[in-house]
């Protein structure tokens, strides 16, 4: 019954919130995504962090973390702690979880897996509700075609840590989940990463699809260049077709951007943004050091570019393929 009015809420909302905006004064964002860390220590070469220009380099501190939580008076849904880079660099992201789980809110965090090992007590400790792992290949070779800098083993043996760890401490939770990119080198390896994930027993694997349009700032020959290397033959896992000789989203901007009606993005130096694609902080409104997040929300900056956005006039949203993140989930534990 909740799956069918959220569902119900998300189609006609964008309708709704174009003509009406001032409503969403009342709604403030379910989920924050906040930027632990805009730094990483892969290289992944169609990864946001890697092409990152207009932005310096940090982690969010406590101190930043507190001032925005603090600064809340409504109980988001939960916290997704991965905007660019990688959230393990930061040494206080897990009092920040905890922090959040003391006020009644979960937290998720996707990593590449490499600084999993040293921090495992403490990760569970956090009270973490989801870990997304990468993990978009099935041998050392295999993975660094994307996961430049990966170390297969370090990975392997971080997860079978964590999971045996988590059954010796008789924890629920994280939920752990395998995430797996499917690219042109692994399309042939779903089966195998299915039975990989069986064997490490985690929760569950995620197959998703690449981008390599906006927010990583490719001119048309980076775009041409990362289409043919890595974009797979799987029609399903594609969101991009070649058009004349160009790739372009296979579908046009269509339905609502449901985001911007439900996420604030708050970057590591408290920097707020109306979108969880401008990892180059062109669509920046507000900072929370300066005012609370939802006088930020509901002020006439973030306000009019929401509109533009639910009314399509905003350029870089032609090329946003978030809408069609082909997105499937095979669970392999009961
Ligand atoms: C910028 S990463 C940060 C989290 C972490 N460092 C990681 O790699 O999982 C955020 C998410 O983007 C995914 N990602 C990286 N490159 C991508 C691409 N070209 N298309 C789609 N997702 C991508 C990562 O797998 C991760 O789930
Ligand atoms: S590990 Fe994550 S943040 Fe780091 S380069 Fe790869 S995708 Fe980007």
């Amino acid at each position: 019954m909740k799956n069918i009015l959220t569902k119900i809420y998300f189609k006609y909302a964008g309708h709704i919130f174009s003509l009406l905006p001032w409503l969403l004064n009342f709604i403030p964002p379910r989920t924050l995504v906040v930027e632990a860390s805009n730094m990483c220590v892969l290289n992944c070469p169609a990864c946001t962090t890697v092409n990152l220009s207009k932005r310096a380099k940090g982690k969010m501190s406590f101190g930043v973390f507190k001032i925005l939580l603090d600064g809340i008076d409504w109980k988001p849904k939960q916290i997704n702690f991965s905007f660019a880079g990688e959230p393990l660099l930061n040494h206080e992201l897990f009092k920040m979880i905890r922090y959040a789980k003391d006020k009644g809110i979960d937290s998720v965090v996707e990593t590449n897996g490499m600084l999993l090992s040293g921090c495992i007590d403490e990760l569970l400790d956090s009270g973490i509700y989801k870990l997304n792992i990468a993990f978009d290949g099935i041998s050392q070779e295999n993975i660094s075609k994307y996961r430049r800098g990966m170390d297969f083993n370090v990975l392997l043996s971080a997860i079978r840590q964590l999971v045996a760890t988590r059954a010796r401490r008789n924890l629920r939770r994280p939920k752990v989940h395998l995430q797996f990119i499917v690219m042109k080198h692994n399309q042939d390896y779903i089966d195998r990463a299915i039975e990989m994930a069986k064997e490490l027993e985690v929760d569950a694997i995620d197959f998703k699809s690449m981008i390599i349009s906006v927010g990583l700032g490719f001119n048309r020959e980076a775009r041409q260049k990362h289409a043919l290397e890595y974009l797979p033959d799987l029609e399903e896992f594609l969101r991009y077709k070649q058009i004349e000789g160009e790739w372009q989203l296979k579908e046009n901007y269509r339905g609502f951007c449901t985001q911007v009606l439900s996420d604030a993005v708050i970057m590591w130096n408290g920097d707020v943004t109306v979108c969880s694609m401008d990892v180059q902080g062109d669509l920046v409104v507000g900072n929370i050091l300066k005012s609370p997040l939802r006088k930020i929300w509901v002020s006439n900056k973030y306000s009019d570019l929401r509109q533009r956005i639910l009314k399509r006039q905003l350029e870089s949203c032609g090329d946003c393929g978030y809408l069609l993140g082909i997105f499937k989930s095979v669970k392999v534990k009961n």
